[in-house]
């Protein structure tokens, strides 16, 4: 495995296990680590639960003792926490006194302008119970997180409550940011954001290119949950959003010369991609662009990780799957667009975007 998660040669090791990629002795240790993974994850979700890096943050480093009081947990658990939260790279144990590392600084300290924290729980509250049933997902082909007796759809104001969008607005904006450092929107002057969720891509987008102007397209509980968002970002006068249903409605909304679909076409199967796909088409002037933000998978479907990962999760939620940039392709020129070509970049939620121009 790369120190980007992506895996290697795929080679095996003497005794038939995954090896390290070096051919080392990693192959027991990797299949263990696999097989609890989750216990990191929720080493890591209990630290943000009981506050651990909020609580290291605001000190010069903490004894267990002294975080035990602080966090009120017994001495114990907190020794035990915090020797695994250093295990795992998220702190510092220096003369006995843990510190944040400068990613957990960064990501999990709460109030901080990048704090991953909301969309680390959404993990657990969300998405992990579906997890816990993949298996019945992958023989049904049916999503796990479904509850079909209480939704007849799977992005309900119900069962998707705001914590999904709060989870994700954190992703959209990093991802966001290095989309839009990724892909020039100076010569666009309309964006129109297809399932734009709380905006943090628009936002973004809008922040870099003062001549934009743009529109989060999306169900009308999350419009409301968006229009929060942006005008907390000070960008009220510059993104509206339109409220709408892109299966139901025939049409997009007009106007607009550039199109961003960010996890959109991984919610869906292949011909409903191709509808949506139409719809931009028609809804784009000539020389209009289509943006595909995403985790793309590999044309050989063997990586990257978390790409396949992701594509897992939409099983186990969703009705669709991580596609190849050469899915995307064929999709697009079918749907009459042209100089398709994909941007690599890197980012918590999408390693490149697919990009085309209606002619
Ligand atoms: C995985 S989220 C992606 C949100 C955002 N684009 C991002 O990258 O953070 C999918 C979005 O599609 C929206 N959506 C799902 N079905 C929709 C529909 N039929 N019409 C409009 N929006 C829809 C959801 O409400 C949700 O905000």
């Amino acid at each position: 495995m790369t120190a980007s998660g992506h895996p290697t040669d795929g080679a095996d090791g003497p005794d038939g296990l995954p090896t390290d990629g070096a051919g080392g002795p990693g192959g027991l240790d990797g299949l263990l680590g696999i097989a609890n993974g989750m216990w990191a994850a929720q080493t890591l979700t209990a630290a943000l639960d009981l506050g651990v890096f909020s609580a290291l943050a605001a000190t010069d480093g903490l004894t267990a003792a002294e975080a035990a009081g602080l966090l009120g947990i017994p001495a114990r658990p907190a020794e035990v926490l915090l020797t695994a939260c250093a295990a795992l790279g998220l702190l510092t144990g220096v003369d006995g006194r843990y510190r944040n590392t400068a990613a957990a600084g960064q990501y999990l300290v709460r109030g901080g302008p990048d704090y991953l924290g909301d969309y680390i729980t959404m993990l657990r509250d969300h998405t992990t119970p579906g997890w816990l049933r993949v298996t019945e997902a992958l023989r049904s082909d049916t999503p796990s997180r479904w509850k079909p007796e209480q939704q007849d759809r799977i992005f309900d104001a119900e069962n998707r409550t705001t914590a999904f969008w709060d989870g994700l607005y954190p992703l959209s904006v990093l991802t966001g940011r290095a989309l839009a450092a990724a892909v020039d929107l100076g010569g666009s002057t309309r964006l129109l954001d297809v399932g734009g969720g709380g905006g943090g891509f628009d936002i973004e987008f809008c922040r870099r290119h003062p001549q934009l102007r743009a529109t989060v397209y999306d169900l009308p509980f999350v419009c409301a949950y968006a229009e929060k968002r942006i005008a907390a970002a000070g960008l009220a006068e510059r993104i509206g959003t339109h409220p709408g249903d892109f299966f139901e409605e025939p049409e997009l909304p007009g106007g607009h010369d550039a199109i961003l679909l960010s996890l959109i076409l991984h919610d869906w199967d292949e011909p409903r991609n191709r509808a949506l796909l139409a719809k931009c088409h028609r809804a784009l002037p000539a020389g209009g662009l289509l943006v595909i933000s995403e985790l793309l998978v590999d044309d050989a479907k063997t990586g990257p990780l978390d790409a396949a990962l992701m594509s897992m999760n939409m099983v186990v939620g969703t009705w669709g799957r991580n596609y190849t940039a050469a899915e995307y392709g064929e999709w697009l020129r079918d749907a009459g667009f042209s100089d398709i070509r994909t941007v690599p970049f890197t980012a918590p939620g999408a390693n490149g975007a697919v990009i085309a121009r209606k002619a």
